[in-house]
Parts: C-alpha cells; sequence; structure tokens
C-alpha cells in the first residue's frame, strides 16, 4: 500500500524500516550505493503489554512517544530520517494469490475485488487493497492481492504520524521479511520461511521472492519461554535467561530441557509440514518445498535449525538478512551482533530506498 505523501512536500525522502509488533518495535536505516546497499542505523525497543493488542493498537499516543524513543536510540547514531516505511501483522492481514482472465488494467482492478472479496472473510470497504500481477499466460493473469482492514492500518498511522513521521508505505510483515531473506537466485524453488517472533511464528511459502501461501500460529518465542518457567518453576525473566544461553540443549530423550521442548518443537515441525503439504497439493500442484528458512528472533534458538531439520528430513538453515541486501557481514557489528530479528525491518528499509530514486 502507497501512501506517496513526499510529492506533496517536493521533499526527496531517506525511507527506513520500522517493524511494529506487539512486544517489540526495530527501527533499520539502510543507504543505497553503487555496490549494493549500506547499513546505516538501527534498533529495537520491548513494548509495555497493552500497548499493542493482538496486532491492534490500543494506546495510539503510548506507542508514538516508543517510536520516538527507539529513533533516538538507534546506533550506531539516532536516525532522524521523517519518511518510513513501516509494517502490520501477517495475523490481521490477508494475502491471496488468485487468477483472473487477460482485460484492461481498469477491468482488471474490478475483477480483482470482485475475486477478493469472495475469498476473505471481511468485506471490500472495510479493507485496504493492493494487487499486482506476478504472472500470466495468454488466457489469465496471476495476480497477488494484499487485503488490510482499515481499522488495523489506520491505528498504526496515527501512531506513526503522531512521532513525527511521514509514513511512505505500509507493508505486512511477512513480505518485508520475504525481500530481506531472499534473492532472484536463491529462490528459483520454494522454500518456507518461518519468522518466529515474539507472539506469533508467521509461516510463508515464496518462489521468485513471491508468497503463494502465509499463515500465522500461536506458538512463539514467548511459548518457549513460558514452557521454560512452569517447567522449572522459575521467574519469566530468568526462564528467558536460560533459554537465549542454552537454546534446546541435547535434546536426548528424559533430559529435562527435552521434556519441556520437545511438544513445542514438534508441534512447530507439524505446522511447518501441514503447510507445505498444502503447497503441494493446492497451490503448486507436485512442487516440493525442500529448504526451510528460520527467521526472527525465535530463530536464535541455539540448536532449533538442526533439530527440526533432523525431523523434517529437509535443509533447516537460519536466514540472513544480507542475503538480500547483497553486502558483507561485518558492516552489520555497529547495529546488532545477530541480524535475525532485524529481517523484517530491513525488508521495509529496502522498500523505502524505492522512493529515494
Ligand atoms: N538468542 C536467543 N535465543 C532464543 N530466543 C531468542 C534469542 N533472542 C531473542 N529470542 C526470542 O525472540 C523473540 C522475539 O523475536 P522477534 O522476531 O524480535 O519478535 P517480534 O518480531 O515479534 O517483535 C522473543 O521471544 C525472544 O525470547
Ligand atoms: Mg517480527
Amino acid at each position: 500500500m502507497n501512501l506517496l505523501l513526499h510529492n506533496l512536500l517536493g521533499n526527496k525522502p531517506k525511507g527506513f524500516g520500522l517493524e511494529i509488533e506487539d512486544s517489540y518495535i526495530k527501527a533499520f536505516q539502510l543507504k543505497g550505493s553503487k555496490s549494493g546497499f549500506l547499513m546505516v542505523s538501527g534498533n529495537l525497543r520491548p513494548l509495555r503489554k497493552g500497548i499493542i493488542q493482538d496486532g491492534q493498537v490500543v494506546q495510539v499516543e503510548e506507542l508514538a512517544k516508543e517510536i520516538k524513543e527507539l529513533l533516538k536510540s538507534s546506533r550506531p547514531k539516532p536516525i532522524k530520517s521523517k519518511f518510513v516505511v513501516f509494517s502490520v501483522p501477517e495475523t490481521k492481514s490477508f494475502i491471496r494469490t488468485i487468477q483472473i482472465p487477460k482485460m484492461s488494467r481498469e477491468e482488471a482492478g474490478e475483477a480483482v475485488k470482485w475475486e477478493t472479496e469472495a475469498n476473505i472473510p471481511v468485506s471490500l470497504d472495510k479493507v485496504y487493497l493492493d494487487w499486482q500481477t506476478i504472472d500470466s499466460n495468454e488466457k489469465n493473469n496471476d495476480v497477488l492481492v494484499v487485503a488490510v482492514p482499515k481499522e488495523v492500518v489506520d491505528g498504526y498511522c496515527r501512531a506513526v504520524f503522531l512521532s513525527g513521521l511521514i509514513p511512505l508505505a505500509v507493508e505486512v510483515d511477512i513480505i518485508a521479511t520475504i525481500r530481506s531473506l531472499t534473492s532472484e537466485e536463491n529462490n528459483k524453488e520454494p522454500i518456507l520461511i518461518a519468522d518466529i517472533g515474539a507472539d506469533k511464528t508467521s509461516l510463508a511459502i515464496c518462489k521468485n521472492k513471491i508468497p503463494y501461501f502465509s499463515s500465522s500460529i500461536p506458538l512463539c518465542g514467548k511459548t518457549f519461554t513460558d514452557a521454560l518457567q512452569k517447567g522449572l518453576g522459575i521467574s519469566y525473566g530468568k526462564a528467558e535467561e536460560l533459554k537465549e544461553k542454552y537454546g534446546l540443549g541435547k535434546m536426548k530423550k528424559d533430559d529435562m530441557l527435552y521434556n519441556i521442548y520437545n511438544p513445542l518443537v514438534e508441534n512447530l515441525a507439524v505446522e511447518i509440514d501441514r503447510s507445505i503439504n498444502f503447497y503441494s497439493e493446492s497451490i503448486n500442484v507436485q512442487e516440493k518445498v525442500e529448504r526451510v528458512v528460520l527467521s526472527g528472533g525465535g530463530s536464535l534458538l541455539r540448536e532449533l535449525a538442526d533439530y527440526l531439520s533432523l525431523r523434517l528430513g529437509k535443509e533447516v538453515v537460519v536466514g540472513d538478512p544480507e542475503i538480500g541486501l547483497g553486502t558483507n557481514k561485518d558492516k552489520a557489528i555497529n547495529i546488532a551482533r545477530d541480524l535475525s530479528p532485524f529481517s523484517t525491518s530491513i525488508g521495509l528499509a529496502m522498500r523505502g530506498l524505492d522512493y529515494e530514486n
């Protein structure tokens, strides 16, 4: 969704990406250069409970304040750009691929509306809708459609404006994640991306950088901390600390950590399998998904990728947002030791750079 306000202001925007989720907000600024992208600055900031609930902004003013603080605290220097591309959560969005007959662009717009109306559980006048043709043959066009309830977008938008920023575009988080984690070359075959955040895990299957399937499941980073807290009878903070330090451990049967974590990893594996089967049976029939890419803070859980790989019988790796950026590793060190939690905000910042030209 484009909110091209900068034209009115006659200003050349320098965009940055802002991921807004229930538990964290994250900013990332990039600069375009001849050889690709340069990382300029970024940071993340936890949000108090209640500011955003289940993907919807509850306390607009509080969120605006937090955004300002985030920009001030960004490393190695504060983000001063006024223009931003921000995200809304997959849980609140509808991403669909539909097929329409070949026709003029105007007629296609109408056809997309009809087809989308039949495909989403919300009436069309209550959503912002965006679409693009992704493939075509002699008779038909395949179209990617994204719809997000106005009520949801407007809440985020109010907070962004109130923080003094001007939105260039709004994007569904998982679409931005796909942009930073994939390249033309490495996505010729379909892959499944699992973005394991604090409050949800979004699953997407993409090919040629286009999402053909997406959904979110409640199993997430917090689920692992909760299980550890209950299993060991310790505080949430201590559990979070242990989780980050030890990860899954050795995952040997009857081991304490195994008993706590195995049902969760098993659940995640089942959901990944289910999505992959759905893709092969209903979306691109016969196409196999052999690679799984993990993202988000939850992907940093030690041993998770290896264990999932064993369980799924597929290649499972922790995604690297620099694949989409095409830059080299050392430059990130000023901003974060590990970029996985920033995959989405980096993808948003890449979109922001489009507006600089
Ligand atoms: N080193 C780590 N090991 C395990 N989990 C981690 C690690 N670092 C962060 N996490 C988890 O990642 C989650 C946050 O993921 P993130 O992608 O930043 O969230 P969101 O996108 O929902 O804001 C939290 O549950 C946190 O515990
Ligand atoms: Mg996220």
